[in-house]
């Protein structure tokens, strides 16, 4: 049988849990933009609101709150809902549905080896919840259920996509199809992993409990100024190579920043900055900084303003997306023997 075509199809999600960082920006969201922009690939976004109740419940108005705001960083930062289809998961129901036929296809010793459930569950796996044991079967349907060919994350979620493609191809050998297709990974850039401003060996997060460690998108140009000069540097000035760079992870993590802001490799940032001092080349940081992500902050205050246009655009895109979802799940459904009305 000869290989079956997909149309390429970029999927990627994030989950509304709450303030979004520099790290969501540049790992995630800003690649999101570039690869809807470059018109190669069709491009769907999600917010996956089930995945943001897994590790706990959270007050149904903080998640409606966090879903919408959410929604807002992305159209702020250039998602166009005419371009990509943009949606909340829940309101696009065959992902669930085809998640409960993934947890019957994923083997509990598969999940059971994921380094983000071994960090979640941590010491009390026995009183995690089974919808975050069974996360990354969800996240396969998320990306399965449109035939996903392609998924930009940041580095983190590395495993997870190499489950999606072991479900897709259990699935597939057990049924003896070729349905779901095989999908690529796409992590690439020099921000696939932005580090704490504080810390350079740690990854940014929201769920730190310390503000001044990452630069959120909501931060306005002072505070966003007043962390980038603030952050953990060390005395020396700035190496004229990469390589001097080693063994010193929060200078590193400011260039790659610099460069991922600028869209500029890490060697032309060190091209113009040989030999500055910190306090210099933080200054120059700090300006790039509030250039390219006020305007983004600001523009999440204004849509938040009118919640009602933010529903607008998630349930048109939900329509857009359920157009490829149902016909994906129908032929799921035949496959594994499901009866349909
Ligand atoms: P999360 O906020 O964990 O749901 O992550 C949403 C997306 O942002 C995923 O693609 C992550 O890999 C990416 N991401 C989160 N934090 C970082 C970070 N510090 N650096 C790069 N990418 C990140
Ligand atoms: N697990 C991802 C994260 O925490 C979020 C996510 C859910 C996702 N479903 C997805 C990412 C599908 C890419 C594709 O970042």
């Amino acid at each position: 049988m000869s290989d079956p075509v997909f149309t390429p199809r970029v999927f990627s999600g994030i989950q509304p849990s709450g303030g979004l960082t520099l790290g969501n920006y540049l790992g995630a969201i800003k690649r999101f933009v570039e690869m809807q922009d470059a018109g190669t690939h069709e491009t769907v976004y999600c917010m996956v609101d089930l995945h943001a109740i897994t590790a706990k419940l959270v007050p149904p108005a903080e998640l409606v709150h966090n879903t919408r705001e959410l929604c807002a960083g992305f159209l702020a930062s250039g998602i166009d809902p005419e371009k990509s289809i943009l949606i909340n998961q829940s309101q696009v129901p065959e992902h669930a549905q085809l998640a409960w036929i993934f947890n019957c296809v994923a083997r509990m010793g598969w999940m059971g080896r994921m380094t983000q459930w071994k960090d979640k569950s941590g010491k009390n796996a026995e009183a995690s919840s089974l919808g975050l044991f069974a996360y990354p079967a969800l996240m396969a349907a998320d990306i399965l259920i449109y035939h996903g060919t392609h998924v930009p994350v940041g580095e983190d979620q590395k495993q997870h996509l190499e489950l999606t493609r072991d479900i897709a191809a259990k699935f597939n050998h057990d049924y003896g199809v070729e349905f779901f297709p095989i999908t690529e990974p796409v992590i690439e850039g020099v921000a696939t992993r932005v580090m704490n401003l504080q810390d350079g060996t740690k990854k940014m997060s929201k769920s730190d409990p310390s503000d001044k460690t990452r630069i959120n998108m909501t931060d306005d140009a002072d505070a966003i100024a007043k962390k980038i000069r603030k952050a953990k540097t060390d005395p020396d000035p700035l190496p004229g190579e990469i390589a001097g760079l080693d063994a010193r992870p929060d200078a590193r993590n400011l260039v790659n920043i610099y460069a991922a802001l600028a869209e500029v490799s890490p060697q032309a940032v060190l091209d113009q900055h040989d030999g500055a001092l910190f306090g210099h080349f933080k200054l120059a940081l700090a300006d790039l900084a509030v250039e390219k992500l006020a305007p983004i902050s600001a523009e999440m205050a204004r849509l938040m303003d009118d919640p009602a246009e933010i529903d607008r655009i998630l349930t048109r895109g939900a329509e857009r997306a359920r157009e490829i979802t149902v016909p994906i799940l129908e032929r799921t459904y035949d496959i594994v023997g499901m009866l349909r009305s």
